[in-house]
Formats: C-alpha cells, sequence, structure tokens
C-alpha cells in the first residue's frame, strides 16, 4: 500500500475557499472537510477531505446511495462480515445507502494519513428522508442521533458549521 495521488495537487483547493462544512473533534482538530461544488436534483457532489478515522465503535450507513472516488491518500473500508477492503488513489466505490461501513486511515508515526476524496450522494426527499445510523453489537441498528444519545459522540466529536459561499449554511448528514 503506496498512498499516491491521482491529482498532482490539491493546494489549488486549500487557496479556493473555506470548507463548506467542517466536523471536527474535542481538541477541535479536523475530523472532515466538506466542499460542496453542485447540488442537481439533491444530488450533491462534494469533495472531502478526511483527517481522522471513522467512529471505530460501530459501522454507518447513510442518507442515500453514494459514491466515492479517492483521489489522494486513501484508506482502508471495514465492511460487513470482517471484510476489509484498501481503497487507494482511483478506487470508485459505489454504496447503498444501506451499505454499513467505516473507514480508517493509515497511521505514520502514529499520525493520521489524510485522504481526499470526490463524494457524490444520491438524492433524498427532505420530508421522507432516510434516517441513517449505527449498527450495534448490543441492539442492532440504531437510528443516529439515539445511538449518539446512547453511546455518546465518538470521541467528543463536534460539528462545526460554516457559511458557504453563498451565504447559506450548509447542513448535510455527516457522511
Ligand atoms: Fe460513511
Amino acid at each position: 500500500m503506496q498512498p499516491v495521488s491521482i491529482v498532482p495537487t490539491v493546494s489549488v483547493v486549500d487557496a479556493m475557499r473555506a470548507a463548506d462544512e467542517t466536523i471536527t473533534v474535542g481538541d477541535k482538530s479536523p475530523y472532515i472537510s466538506r466542499w460542496v461544488i453542485r447540488r442537481v436534483s439533491g444530488v450533491q457532489v462534494a469533495l472531502h477531505k478526511t483527517d481522522r478515522s471513522d467512529d471505530d465503535r460501530a459501522r454507518h450507513d447513510h442518507v442515500g446511495w453514494n459514491i466515492s472516488i479517492v483521489l489522494r491518500g486513501g484508506y482502508w473500508e471495514h465492511l460487513s462480515d470482517g471484510v476489509v477492503k484498501w481503497r487507494g488513489p482511483g478506487s470508485i466505490i459505489f454504496r447503498r445507502a444501506t451499505t454499513l461501513h467505516r473507514l480508517e486511515l493509515p497511521l505514520k508515526n502514529g499520525e493520521y494519513q489524510t485522504s481526499w476524496s470526490l463524494w457524490i450522494r444520491g438524492p433524498f426527499r427532505k420530508s421522507k428522508r432516510r434516517e441513517w445510523g449505527f449498527m450495534t453489537k448490543e441492539h442492532g441498528w440504531l437510528r443516529s442521533d439515539i445511538y449518539l444519545d446512547m453511546y455518546g459522540p465518538a470521541p467528543n466529536s463536534k460539528r462545526k458549521k460554516q457559511a458557504s459561499r453563498s451565504g447559506k449554511v450548509v447542513f448535510q448528514p455527516p457522511m
């Protein structure tokens, strides 16, 4: 496994604008930063910068089908039945909304190795949005808010909203 990139640099993104949303952990260090590129008929296309592994207590699912295209870095994806796959740059991953998974970033000298992905998430009706959640050993699948009430946030995670380029506050579920 050699974390390499299929894009020469992402510095242009850094210089472009602040992320639309950043989820941080207790010490304010970033977990996921999201730049929304397009929203078309409810489909969201975004750039994701992932700086930490997902909550390793349980796998989660999403509000809609989703596709990840790994651009730089990469991660281990933990799927059902103990299957773990390396997703390196160039990987294209198709998931149903109900696909349970969690991402684990590689460590180097005790530091997470940042990963960049293009994220495409399928549409959902706001009034009939599919709830996303976590699969627990003790209680089976739990809606995200119930899971977080019962188990607490993954170590002190904290959502930070940021104004988007249009001035609106963008809020989407974390995945
Ligand atoms: Fe996810």
